[in-house]
């Protein structure tokens, strides 16, 4: 059992101008990704097409965010739906079966249901009778604030296989009037099975992180709340933006650190996927190059907690990762939340 490592953050770790509240955590029991799957909606909605419903054009949304389309879900698709999808697909690499799982954990703002959980529903379909199951929304940082927990699930011992989805339906809470959010989002569904090993590789360090003074940066109204609705999507986008680009710094920053790595040892960084700029600045501001950020943004723009994953499914597909390669995972939005964790690459365990 390898030694634990607790690596203080110190203030001079504090750069620019905001601050991480969030400590870095070495994690001791290692959780190993085994399986990962994506789903995306057939529909496609380029850029051209959104000229039409709103005053906008390819030439803004691709300088402004090099979006150039996202996907729509059907009408009778909803987040569990699209989850269940990824789930499988998960299951499959995994080699594992729905009734081993012992707990299911949806990142999403976009449930169909205010309760029971997305989780419930997407254990139910997949028949993962042995599994727990509940919801984190922590909105865009969803899926690493979801991983993260599930790591202390294995940390302490409790579980062996957990799977952890991300799916947003934020078609539904876009206003499609309104050309400052509706080019921007895009819907989709990502997942992983991971696995408890006493040794490394796997999750080695994680910092979760949130401003709930700047709530009101990016917020979408619920039917509980004061407001009667319309329940749409409102943004500072300029804001958030600048926020984005200094935490994903920050956070990248501390989780390799607290993981007991240089930025050097970094193979791989996947950040959220809402905008190029705010990658390629981020990518500056770490001095990461460019080549070790992965970025998908352009063909399904910002998918909230489902970004994360299917970037990263994306990027085993394309043989982006090898043994002991480490990487980073890093998120950032409503909360205002950020969230990363380090990764060290590797098969699957030989046995729990
Ligand atoms: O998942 C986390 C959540 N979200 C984000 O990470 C988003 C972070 N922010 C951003 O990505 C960028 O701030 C945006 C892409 C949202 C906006 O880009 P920007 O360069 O910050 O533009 P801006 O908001 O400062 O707007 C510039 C201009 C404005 O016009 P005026 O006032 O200068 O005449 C906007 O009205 O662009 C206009 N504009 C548009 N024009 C054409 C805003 N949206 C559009 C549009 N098409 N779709």
């Amino acid at each position: 059992m390898p030694q634990r490592r607790l690596i203080p953050i110190t203030c001079s770790d504090i750069l620019f101008e905001y601050k991480l509240s969030g400590k870095g955590i070495y994690l001791a029991r290692y959780a190993r990704i085994i399986g990962w799957g994506k789903y995306l909606p057939q529909k496609v909605l380029t850029n051209q097409e959104l000229e039409r419903l709103v005053n906008t054009s390819d030439a803004w949304i691709m300088s402004r965010t090099g979006i150039r389309e996202r996907r729509i879900a059907a009408d009778d698709e909803t987040a569990s739906s699209m989850a269940v999808h990824a789930a499988r697909a998960a299951l499959k690499v995994a080699g594992l079966e729905p009734h081993c799982l012992d707990l299911v954990i949806a990142a999403t703002c976009t449930p169909e249901l205010i309760f029971p959980a997305c989780a419930a529903l997407i254990q139910n379909s997949l028949g993962a009778k042995n599994a727990a199951a509940f919801d984190i929304n922590a909105a865009c940082s969803g899926f690493i604030y979801a991983l993260a927990t599930a790591c202390q699930f294995i940390a302490a011992g409790a579980y062996n296989n957990i799977l952890v989805v991300g799916s947003e339906v934020y078609s539904r809470i876009l206003n499609w009037k309104n050309r400052n959010t509706c080019v921007l989002f895009g819907d989709g569904a990502g997942a992983v099975v991971i696995q408890a090993s006493d040794a490394p590789p796997g999750s080695l360090s994680f910092v979760l992180g949130n401003d709930g003074s700047r709530a009101n940066s990016i917020y979408t109204p619920g039917p509980c709340g004061l407001n009667k609705g319309p329940y749409y999507i409102t943004m500072n986008g300029p804001e958030v933006f600048k926020f984005a680009v200094n935490v994903i710094c920050l956070a990248t920053k501390q989780a390799v650190k607290a993981a007991g790595l240089e930025l050097s040892d970094i193979e791989l960084l996947i950040p959220h996927q809402a905008n190029t700029r705010i990658l390629k600045s981020a990518a500056k501001a770490i001095g990461l190059p460019l080549e070790k950020v992965f970025i998908n943004v352009d063909r399904y723009g910002n998918t909230s907690a489902a970004s994360i994953p299917i970037a990263l499914c994306e990027a085993i597909e394309e043989g982006r990762l090898k043994e002991h390669d480490h990487l980073v995972l890093v998120g950032f939005g409503g909360g205002l939340s950020w969230a990363a964790m380090v990764i060290e690459w590797g098969p699957r365990p030989k046995k729990l």
